[in-house]
């Protein structure tokens, strides 16, 4: 499959991923270039049980309505047009037939029977997140090309202490992105798939 095939899964059936297949994917998700190589990130892999676990802890949080906050800052201004494409996303998510859904399956975390957190240092620059989002797209990319599906989301890093309870994650980093990784169920919301800005519109080109 090609990259253009891929789209976010945000309804996983309960069926696990094997092990070798999941670290299949992390592993060719670190063919993604770095500054001097130096691969400045970490990744756990949550599975099985332990996905459960972080599962039921979100939900409960959710439910207790427990106010959420992530280690890394979250965008604060975004440029125009940016605003204008997250107003158009947010548009087409709720005429989707199964706009409701966005919001529940954000909050059971997608029903991720795997997930993959990815940490930085607190104190890294922006080349450390573009690193870190090179190798986050190498796992999106991997997985497609492996049949499974993925999302990354803000929400499975959004009540950090979940994720503490299961992993000893260093002091010294923040846990910067969570990418749901399974098999997508047929529910229809796992077709929904966003365009693109037109090529012109971030595209200036000189010859
Ligand atoms: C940093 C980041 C955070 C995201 N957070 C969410 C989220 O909280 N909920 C959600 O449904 N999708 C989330 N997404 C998925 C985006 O909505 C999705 O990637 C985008 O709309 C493009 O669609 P596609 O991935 O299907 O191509 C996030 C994606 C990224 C890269």
């Amino acid at each position: 499959m090609t990259n253009l095939a891929r789209n976010s899964t945000r309804n996983f059936s309960s069926k696990q991923v094997d092990l070798d297949t999941l670290k299949a994917i992390v592993s060719e998700a670190q063919q993604a270039p770095s500054w001097e190589n130096s691969q400045p990130y970490h990744a756990f892999l949550a599975t099985g049980e332990t996905a459960n676990k972080i599962r039921a802890a979100h939900e409960k949080a959710v439910a207790d309505k427990t106010k959420s906050w992530t280690e890394v800052m979250p965008p604060q201004d975004w440029t125009a047009a940016a605003d204008a494409n997250i107003l158009d996303w947010q548009y087409q998510a709720s005429n989707h037939p199964e706009s409701k859904e966005f919001g529940d399956l954000n909050n059971v975390l997608f029903n991720a029977s795997a997930i993959l957190y990815i940490t930085i240092k607190k104190d890294a620059s922006s080349y450390v997140a573009y690193d870190a989002g090179a190798f986050g797209y190498g796992v999106l990319l991997a997985a497609e090309n492996h049949g499974v599906g993925a999302i990354p989301a803000y929400g499975f890093v959004r009540y950090p202490q979940e994720i503490h309870d299961q992993f000893e994650i260093p002091d010294d980093e923040a846990i910067f992105m969570g990418i749901g990784l399974g098999y997508p169920t047929e529910d229809p919301i796992n077709q929904f798939k966003p365009g693109r800005d037109d090529l012109d519109k971030i595209l200036q080109i000189k010859d």
